[in-house]
Formats: structure tokens, sequence, C-alpha cells
């Protein structure tokens, strides 16, 4: 009797120990997560972005935002491959330089030669025929290209990097 007394003892105090424990490693990963998140807030945008979506879009818009089918970083129409064309156009010029042109395939494949001759543009590889099949759709010579033109002022891209 007296030794399943002290028994009883013994396994509720472990239990006390394993439960302070656990609660020792909750407190540290908490603890952990918060201040993760104070000096890595990148981190947790999704998380912000989500909660946020109602909110007028700032100036300083995360590089996803899509406004009037616009992608607000880039300026470009938010179809097709417009991803792939903002990660390789925009990394030495805006988005506005693109932009500012209108041509067929041909025209588009003579810029990105011309700047692979002078301006160091790499070798674009597979990436090539899907950044032109973008280019020549979305921004095909003015004349044709009317109506993607007026979308675009619609969806007012001029006014980025106010
Ligand atoms: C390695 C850097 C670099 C990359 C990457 C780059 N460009 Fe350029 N691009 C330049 C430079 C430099 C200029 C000249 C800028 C100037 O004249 O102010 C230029 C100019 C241009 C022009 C203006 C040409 C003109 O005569 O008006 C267009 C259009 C253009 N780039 C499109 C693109 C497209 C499309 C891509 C993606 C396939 C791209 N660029 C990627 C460096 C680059």
């Amino acid at each position: 009797m007296g030794m399943s007394n002290q028994n009883d003892h013994s396994t509720a105090l472990i239990r006390l120990l394993v439960m302070a424990l656990v609660l020792t490693g909750v407190a540290v990963l908490c603890g952990g997560v918060v201040v993760d998140a104070v000096m890595h807030p990148a981190r947790y945008a999704a998380v912000e972005k989500a909660g946020m979506a109602e909110e007028p879009v700032a100036a300083a818009a995360p590089v996803e935002l899509i406004e009037n089918g616009i992608d607000l970083a880039s300026g470009f129409i938010a179809e097709g491959e417009y991803q792939l064309v903002k990660t390789t156009c925009t990394g030495c010029h805006s988005g506005k330089l693109v932009l500012q042109n209108r041509a067929d395939r041909e025209g588009w494949l003579a810029m990105i030669r011309w700047m692979q001759q002078t301006q160091n543009l790499w070798d674009l590889g597979a990436d090539e025929d899907k950044i032109l099949d973008y280019l020549a759709t979305y921004y095909p010579p003015e004349d044709v290209g009317r109506r993607a033109n007026l979308a675009i002022e619609e969806g007012g891209w001029y006014w980025i990097g106010e």
C-alpha cells in the first residue's frame, strides 16, 4: 500500500515535469515565430496580404498585385507568360521601356538580338519563344494593338512609380 502510494506520487511528478517541458517547448516556439516575424516581415507578407484584400493599393505595391488586368509592378498585361517576361525583361530597365515599343514577333526578336549584341542580354534559351509569344500577342504593332493599348490606358499603368 505504502509502495503503491509512492508510485502514484512519482507518476504525478513525472506527469508534471513532462507537462512543464511541453509548455516550455510551446512557449519557445511561439517566441521564435514572433521574433522571426519581427526580423523578417517579408516571410509573413502573404498572410498580411490576404487580410488586406479590400484595402486600396499602395504605391509600393508587392510584386504580384494586379489591377484592371495590369501587373502593377511591371505595367505588363497580367496574362499569359507575363511573369516570365517580367522576371526576364525588367532586371536592367523598367517595364515602361519595354511598353514604349510595339512590334510583331520579328520586331521583338530584333530588339532582343540588339540587346544581346550591345547590352549584355544573355541567351534566353527556351524562354525566348514564350517571351516573343507574349510580346507579339499583347504588344503588337500600334494599329493592330489598339484594343490592348486602350486597356493599358484604362489600367493606368503610367502612374506606377510615382
Ligand atoms: C542585360 C540587361 C537587359 C535585359 C535583361 C533586358 N534589356 Fe532591354 N535594354 C537594355 C538596355 C541597356 C537598353 C537601352 C536602354 C536605354 O537606351 O536607355 C534596353 C532597351 C530596351 C528597349 C528599348 C529599345 C529601343 O530602341 O527603344 C526595349 C523595347 C527593350 N529593352 C526590351 C527588353 C525586353 C523585351 C527584354 C526581355 C526579353 C529586355 N529588354 C531585357 C538592357 C536589357
